[in-house]
């Protein structure tokens, strides 16, 4: 698998710095209030388990599955639930946490759907964020490191399902995606 894998992007200790730097503001900005965290499967669950052990404050888990029809002329309110929320979110302060980043499409869509259940404040954490990607107008409060347009996997990034389980973020080697 590491074979695969042409250079690292963010090293397992980078990552860590920035869970820890991240968990830091969090505690800040939440402390004495009990966030709902969302973490968007399946690409948030390796950030989102080393980020809430820095989040130093009560919080609350739970998790949504989306599809995004990327591609689509519309770029809001595009997205299929696949797995929704077990908790309400009205009167929740919700930390939306991702793994990425991109076009925004479906943390617009994801925000939208929590405003709608009147969730009494949304932020989102990001480890990584793609800005010249962006095609609807959102940012995340919180990121990790903003990266440049290429194709990452590891860290619960994957290609055709793959490289979830790396502990760093890298770049394949082109063979890997062109054979
Ligand atoms: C990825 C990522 C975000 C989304 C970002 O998920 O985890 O949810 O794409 O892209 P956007 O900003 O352009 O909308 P993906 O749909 O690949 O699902 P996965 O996490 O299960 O791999």
């Amino acid at each position: 698998m590491h074979n695969d894998i042409g250079s690292i992007v963010l090293t397992e200790e980078q990552i860590q710095a920035a869970c820890e730097r991240l968990g830091k503001e969090i505690t800040k900005d939440y402390e004495g209030k009990f966030p709902l965290c969302v973490g968007i499967l399946k690409g948030s669950v390796l950030f989102m388990g080393d980020l809430i052990k820095h989040i130093d404050t009560h919080v609350e888990m739970e998790f949504m599955d989306v599809s995004s029809y990327h591609g689509g002329t519309e770029s809001t309110g595009e997205v299929k639930i696949l797995k929704d929320l077990g908790v309400s979110v009205e009167n929740r302060d919700v930390i939306i946490i991702e793994d990425i980043l991109e076009t925004g499409t479906t943390l617009n869509a994801i925000k939208d759907l929590l405003a709608y259940r009147k969730a009494k404040s949304i932020e989102i954490v990001t480890l990584l964020d793609k800005p010249s990607k962006r095609k609807v107008d959102i940012e995340a409060k919180y990121v990790g490191e903003k990266i440049p347009d290429d194709f990452v996997v590891g860290y619960g990034l994957d290609y055709q399902e793959k490289y979830r389980n790396l502990p760093y973020i890298g770049l394949l080697k082109e063979e890997v995606y062109t054979k």
